[in-house]
């Protein structure tokens, strides 16, 4: 994907979905985005308890639950809101120019 700046071009805004993740990659990191009703969030796609890619888990009130033990992150901070997971995922800045969301690295 192309570079620009401290920004990356991660996916097309009309490839996003209201209530499922959209999986990319920033550099050598996984991340998933997400499009919620006021806007689009991305954060790292790897549990902080044990291996599993949130991606494939469910978003319910813009939190995603992990598919393996269920633990929860808020889609907007990556903030973990529920056990077994203790820490958070981090969190990036989304910016969206016309149909390309764009991501800083
Ligand atoms: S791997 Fe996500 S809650 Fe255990």
């Amino acid at each position: 994907m192309a570079e620009t700046g401290g920004w990356q071009r991660v996916a097309a805004l009309s490839d996003l979905r209201e209530g499922e993740a959209f999986v990319a990659k920033l550099g050598d990191a996984a991340i998933a985005l997400y499009r919620l009703n006021d806007g689009v969030y991305a954060i790292g796609d790897v549990c902080t308890h044990e291996f599993a890619l949130l991606s494939q888990g469910f978003v319910e009130d813009g939190a995603i639950e992990c598919p393996l033990h269920q633990a929860k992150f808020d889609i907007k901070s990556g903030r973990c809101l529920a056990a077994p997971a203790t820490e958070d995922v981090k969190s990036y800045t989304v910016k969206v120019e016309g149909n390309d969301v764009f991501v800083r690295t």
